[in-house]
């Protein structure tokens, strides 16, 4: 029996019992990553190897060099995730990748890698989308929960308001009509001289500061849950140079503070107010812009508030993991999905 048809026939096998321990690997943008998760919900090792210094001195991720360090990276990565979950290849059910959306030669390393890992231990191959990861990272964090629920994404490149229907069906709320969530704290970090990555940095150096030292606008969509963050940037980096000119002081903590606010009110507002009006019962966030201290926080009250039970995944499963890549895996799985070894990498994958 040749390789597709096995593996075929192994995915029905799995999904009649419900049962699959699941290898997965990530490498969509500057992070290497494995892990080993069992029925979806159950992580046994995540190993990230981040090249966060690699980049720094350019200022953001080349391209190029991530490929390049990926390679490098992916197979200790993945004998590591193996190892510290105390399996061999042979052990695990299924291997899972990030197919898109991302970087292509990054994207390449990870979806030719787990081909190769597939094929030689005769196993089916799951295509994960990388969105769908970040929303499915709540199911580890949150083993009981189950959709529907709405869900705002809020990533380096992506900011989405959706609704969960079920496993892997999505309907799109709002979106952004420019930068991403996380575009927008980068941005802003930089005009702040803040190292890349922007948005981790900005977070930490707003808890020094005044969140009300500057007025910043609330910028207003057409669409009721759509997000606008390029007037935000603007009028930041407007006041930030207008000091500059008059050769004044620039206080960085408390820019960072009223940027991190007037960004945390528009993301909440937006998110809670559709959860609300489509009757969830639950709110989720995913991404990694949903480690941002001031987003927790923020989220936390008003939801208690408008009486919506809110969860989010720790901060370590927010930003880019391969365990919510296994998560998501397990349920594309359970509904059949499997690929063949002529996938390809999609930089532009949607989620819907
Ligand atoms: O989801 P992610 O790790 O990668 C993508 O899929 O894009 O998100 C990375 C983005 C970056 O823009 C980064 O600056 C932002 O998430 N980010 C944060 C924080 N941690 C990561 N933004 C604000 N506050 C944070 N604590
Ligand atoms: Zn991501």
């Amino acid at each position: 029996m040749n390789y597709e048809q096995s593996a075929k026939e192994q995915a029905q096998r799995l999904r009649r019992t419900g049962h699959a321990t699941i290898l997965a690997l990530e490498s969509s943008c500057d992070e290497t990553a494995a892990a080993v998760v069992q029925d979806g919900r159950r992580v046994l090792s995540s190993v990230i190897a981040s090249q966060i210094p690699l980049h720094a001195m350019y200022g953001g991720v080349v391209p190029e060099i991530a490929s390049r360090r990926h390679v490098e990276s992916v197979d200790p990565v993945v004998d590591e995730a193996l190892k510290s979950a105390g399996k061999t290849l042979a052990d695990v059910d299924a291997v899972a990748v990030t197919y898109g959306p991302g970087l292509v030669g990054a994207l390449l390393v990870g979806v030719s890698s787990a081909k190769a890992l597939a094929y030689a231990a005769g196993k089916p191959l799951i295509p994960v989308n990388h969105i769908e990861g970040h929303v499915s990272a709540n199911y580890i964090a949150h083993p009981e929960l189950e959709p529907p629920f709405v869900c705002l994404v809020a990533s380096g490149g992506h900011s989405h308001i959706v609704r969960v229907e079920d496993y892997g069906v999505y309907t799109l709320l709002g979106q952004t009509m420019d930068d991403a969530a996380g575009e927008a704290f980068d941005k802003a970090a930089r005009v702040l001289g803040l190292p890349y990555p922007g948005g981790p940095q900005l977070d930490r150096l707003a808890r020094e500061g005044n969140p009300h030292a500057l007025k910043l606008p609330h910028v207003q969509t057409q669409g009721r849950y759509d997000y606008s963050f390029s007037g935000l940037k603007t009028a930041l980096l407007n006041a930030v140079n207008r000091l500059r000119q008059q050769g004044q002081e620039v206080p960085a903590a408390d820019i960072a503070a009223s940027f991190q606010h007037a960004a945390v009110e528009l993301l909440s507002e937006k998110a809670v107010l559709a959860a609300r009006e489509t009757g969830a019962a639950t709110l989720a966030l995913a991404g990694g812009v949903a480690s941002n201290s001031g987003l927790r926080n923020t989220m936390n009250d008003k939801c208690q508030r408008a009486g919506i039970r809110l969860v989010m995944p720790p901060p370590i499963l927010c930003t880019d993991n391969a365990a919510m890549i296994g998560s998501a895996a397990y349920y594309r799985l359970m509904h059949g999905e499997t690929a063949g070894l002529d996938l390809n990498a999609c930089p532009s994958l949607r989620l819907l």
